[in-house]
């Protein structure tokens, strides 16, 4: 219940105004927001680099319904690729795109308007040396996002997907890019979605996550494995064992703010940890999603909130 109550007030914008200006609430966005320019994104991946971690970056920006501000969130991944690369950090970062930042939404021609624009940021980070990963948002989105990672593959066969182990749906989709080339960042999933095409109990997500990770791990792509849940990490790490992949062939990923300690002893075992750091200003979304994850950080939020 409080967690769709948060995911709707995700959509609706209805916390923002209390949040925004209150350097206390702010604090607790920064612990999941580290900056809003390409320079706050820069200085937090060389601090990851320096011990051992590599990082997807998110431009934050969703559910767009201007063409201008898709063109806008296109020229900033494009910035930040060109900024990665004279900086000599494209081998410690990729970027991350939601398709309803660069024009998905719009009402004439979304989907062709979201190709085209993931296409010149795909172009900026093969000219950087680097690799993009689609964001998966609500189902209602799934089939098109997919569509874009076909189309996006033909020229650009390094361009990876999130999969979502709450859809029913999903086992398949990781049977139909179990294959060479492709990567595939496998999370739980974040968004409010209906009893007809999701697991609603955790056991439930959690056991198809195991499913998914297996076909995954025995296929011959690189299974991302997005996930803060110490079952999953333990399970990936047998799977892999089982499956006879070595520590590059494949990765965790983790939310930048959460489990931190946990990313720098994976790190340091040895193991490939990528973290995903989201920066910029539209950063509500995404971190009310953050909140509806997790009760404890509601909390900390609420009580900062009362103290102002
Ligand atoms: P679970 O929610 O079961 O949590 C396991 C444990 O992790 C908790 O007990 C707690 O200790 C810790 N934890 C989890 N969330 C926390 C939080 N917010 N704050 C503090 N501690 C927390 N989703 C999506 O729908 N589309 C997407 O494109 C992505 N992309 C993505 C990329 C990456 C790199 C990650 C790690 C995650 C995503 N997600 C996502 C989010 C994902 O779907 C999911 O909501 C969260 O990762 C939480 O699920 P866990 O697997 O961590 O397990």
């Amino acid at each position: 219940m409080l967690r769709s109550t948060l995911l709707a007030a995700a959509r609706s914008g209805g916390v923002k105004r209390m949040v925004e200006g209150n350097p206390l609430t702010r604090s607790v966005v920064d612990r999941f927001v580290p900056g809003t320019t390409p320079q706050d994104a820069l200085a937090v991946i060389r601090e990851l680099a320096g011990r051992g971690m590599s990082v997807t970056l998110d431009h934050l920006g969703e559910d767009t319904t201007d063409a201008d501000q898709a063109a806008d969130t296109v020229r900033a991944y494009r910035l930040m690729l060109s900024e990665l690369d004279s900086a000599g950090l494209a081998g410690n970062a990729e970027v991350s795109v939601k398709l309803s930042a660069v024009g998905q939404q719009l009402p004439h021609d979304g989907n062709k308007i979201a190709l085209d624009n993931a296409r010149l940021i795909c172009e900026a980070a093969a000219d950087a040396g680097t690799t993009v990963t689609l964001d998966m948002e609500d189902h209602t989105t799934t089939d098109a996002t997919l569509d874009v990672l076909s189309n996006l593959r033909v020229d650009f066969p390094w361009v990876g997907a999130v999969l979502q182990a709450y859809l029913h749906r999903t086992e398949q989709d990781c049977r139909d890019l179990a294959g060479a080339g492709s990567r595939v960042r496998l999370c739980k999933g974040a968004y409010s979605e209906p009893a007809s095409v999701a697991f609603q109990a955790k056991h439930e997500v959690d056991r198809s996550y195991v499913r998914c990770l297996r076909t995954l791990m025995a296929g011959s792509g690189y299974p991302m494995v997005a996930s803060h849940d110490p079952r999953m990490i333990s399970i990936a790490r047998q799977l892999a064992t089982e499956t006879g992949r070595a520590a590059e062939d494949y990765e965790f990923q983790m939310l930048y703010g959460i489990r931190p300690a946990e990313q720098r002893r994976l790190a340091a075992e040895g193991n490939r940890m990528r973290v995903y750091v989201a920066y910029g200003d539209e950063w509500y979304g995404y971190f009310m999603r953050r909140l509806a994850e997790r009760p404890a950080n509601l909390a900390f939020f609420a009580r900062s909130l009362l103290s102002s």
